[in-house]
């Protein structure tokens, strides 16, 4: 029978096989399959493994530093690289979602790329990839139709000419994460919604700018510690905030106000392919369009998505 602690138990037995001496590259994102593929090679080989934890300027707020601090904490070998200008650079002036995905998932690659060259001797490049997105990438990004370009570092390995060494490609969600407790990874880390690999930037309708990016990290921090505070945060599967190109009038005291307009988004699910809408209460949504009116500049209206999947995708763009 199949049980994390055996899975992890012949999982690093074959990858100090496989592995011997052999340096690993690895990148990280915060989320789950990446950290617990990083904590299985490290398992097997230590400090040979060497982990990179790009931000792309498309984080939650404080994402990057909590994330860094709790990787270090887990003993991983990790290597921080801010590389937001580089991504914001590429961003400017795109618009269309799939040409904002590419350019997110190109300067991905340039900066992994860089980053790993570095490293003197690496054979081998770890991956966090699970059972669904080895089958997602057949159907989804076959060769006809691609829906939403999801797999937007696909072409890593090509491009870095490495090996490939990805334990959890047998795996789904939930045994990752059980693989995960048996690791003894942060609940923090195992029990977080999923986030898109393009962050912010398909959360933002149109252009991306710093000064947008900001906004829409206090509203999204607004909405996620509200749901934490209220203890909704676990019934939920996935939530973020979207901020719209649409500006709407307000009033504040005597002065009429022209700013923009937010949508939160809470959706219930089981693997993302279809997806909806949480009935959230309206105590809990009064309370939180309230903090964001109050606190985030710029903000005059929060509307709620209350779409479900098909048709509506769980993200905007
Ligand atoms: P949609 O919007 O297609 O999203 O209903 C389904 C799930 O996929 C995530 N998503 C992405 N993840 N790169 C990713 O790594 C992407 O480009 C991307 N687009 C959507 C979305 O957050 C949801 O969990």
């Amino acid at each position: 029978d199949w049980t994390p602690d055996v899975f992890v138990e012949s999982t690093v037995e074959g990858l100090k096989a496989q592995l011997g001496d052999d340096q690993v590259v690895l990148g990280l994102s915060g989320g789950v399959d990446s950290s617990v593929a990083a904590m299985l090679i490290h398992k097997a080989i230590g400090k040979n493994l060497h982990c990179i934890f790009v931000d792309n300027g498309l984080l939650r707020k404080n994402e990057f530093e909590q994330v860094l601090e709790s990787y270090k904490g887990m003993g991983l070998n990790v290597k921080g690289v801010n590389a937001s200008q580089e991504f914001y650079a590429a961003l400017a002036g795109l618009t269309d979602p799939e040409d904002k995905r590419k350019a997110i998932g190109r300067v991905f690659i340039e900066v992994f790329d860089k980053e790993a060259h570095a490293i003197q001797n690496v054979k081998w490049l770890g991956q966090g990839t699970i059972y669904p997105d080895v089958i997602e990438s057949v159907s989804v990004n076959g060769p006809s139709v691609t829906i939403k370009s999801h797999h937007n570092v696909g072409g890593l390995p090509e491009k870095m000419k490495m090996k490939v060494v990805e334990p959890l490609n047998t795996l789904f969600k939930d045994e990752v994460r059980r693989v995960g407790r048996s690791l003894e990874i942060d609940e923090a880390i195992l029990g977080r919604h999923p986030f898109p690999g393009p962050g912010l930037g398909i959360r933002i309708l149109g252009d991306i700018t710093a000064e947008k990016v900001q906004i829409l990290q206090e509203v999204d921090h607004y909405f996620i510690k509200g749901l934490k505070d209220a203890g909704l945060y676990d019934d939920v599967w996935q939530a973020g905030a979207m901020l719209l190109p649409v500006q709407s009038v307000g009033v504040m005291g005597d002065e009429r106000t022209y700013e923009r307009v937010v949508a939160l988004r809470a959706v219930s699910s089981v693997d993302g392919m279809t997806a909806d809408w949480c009935h959230l209460p309206y105590e809990f949504l009064a309370k939180v369009s309230n903090d964001i009116i109050n606190r985030v500049k710029g903000v005059n209206r929060v509307v709620y998505d209350i779409s479900s999947k098909p048709p509506a995708t769980i993200e905007w763009e």
